[in-house]
């Protein structure tokens, strides 16, 4: 089996080399427990380590906070957009028409899908699954359309983060719609636990993975996983 590095310090370690290629891995946590900059962390590093394209989706209107992060960690973004080395993708959803919701998910897919077929892309992260929730009305069509997409995106040649917000209250709580977790090949859940942060393989299909939480932190290079230190479960207080 193929497996794609995610080119994260300390994390391919704990999954022996890296997710199986063209597997989708939900990536989930509370706010501000590092999603946005792990998707994004995935996406550069592929363009600038492997030379693989990525396409970064995103439901916001509002594209500064992943500019921010790459300018801050001086991820220079328009030298590999101009190279077609990294892309972001703004979903184009109708507010209002809620009925046909699925349908226009559906079609965006395809939309994802000749981009990736055009620019050969191997990487892709949708950041986040959970804002799909402010243009579905209803718990049950929210987790038809979200399966379908998920699933969607699984026929795709390509390895996928997907994030996925949840409330943090419950440790076992791993994603915010509860479907998402049994749709993906794996599942990373990272706790923010001031001043720690700890990251938790929560499966990964086809792997050996660690069976520990291990601590990380968010460095000036980005996300950085001590995998040779181990977090008790308990020591994990939300
Ligand atoms: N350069 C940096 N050095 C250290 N920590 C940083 C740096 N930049 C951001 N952070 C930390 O990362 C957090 C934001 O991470 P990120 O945006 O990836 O979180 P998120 O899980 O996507 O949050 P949200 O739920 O709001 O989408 C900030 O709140 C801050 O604590
Ligand atoms: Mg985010």
């Amino acid at each position: 089996m193929k497996r794609v590095p995610l080119g994260i310090e300390g994390l391919d370690e704990l999954i022996q080399g890296g997710v199986p290629k063209g597997a989708s891995i939900l990536v989930s946590g509370g706010a501000g427990t590092g999603k946005t900059i792990f998707a994004t962390q995935f996406l550069y590093n592929g363009a600038t380590k492997y030379n693989e394209p990525g396409l970064y989706v995103t439901l916001e209107t509002n594209l500064k906070n992943i500019t921010w992060d790459m300018e801050n960690f001086r991820w220079d973004i328009k030298k590999l957009q101009e190279k077609e080395l990294f892309k972001i993708y703004k979903l184009n959803l109708a507010e209002k028409d809620s009925d046909n919701i699925e349908e226009e998910v559906l079609e965006e897919l395809n939309i994802i899908s000749e981009y990736i077929e055009k620019v050969g892309a191997t990487r892709l992260a949708v950041d986040s699954t959970t804002s799909l929730a402010m243009w579905i009305r209803g718990a049950a069509a929210m987790r038809k359309t979200l399966f379908k997409f998920t699933d969607g995106l699984k026929k795709l040649d390509c390895t996928t983060i997907l994030t996925s917000e949840t409330k943090g209250i419950e440790k076992t709580n791993i994603s915010a719609f509860g479907v998402e977790e049994f749709v993906v090949d794996g599942v990373l859940v990272l706790y923010m636990h001031p001043p720690h942060r700890t990251l938790f393989v929560r499966k990964m299909r086809g792997t050996n993975q660690s069976m520990s939480p291990h601590p990380f932190e968010i460095t000036e290079n980005g996300i950085v996983v001590r995998s040779k230190e181990e977090v008790p479960w308990e020591g994990i207080k939300l």
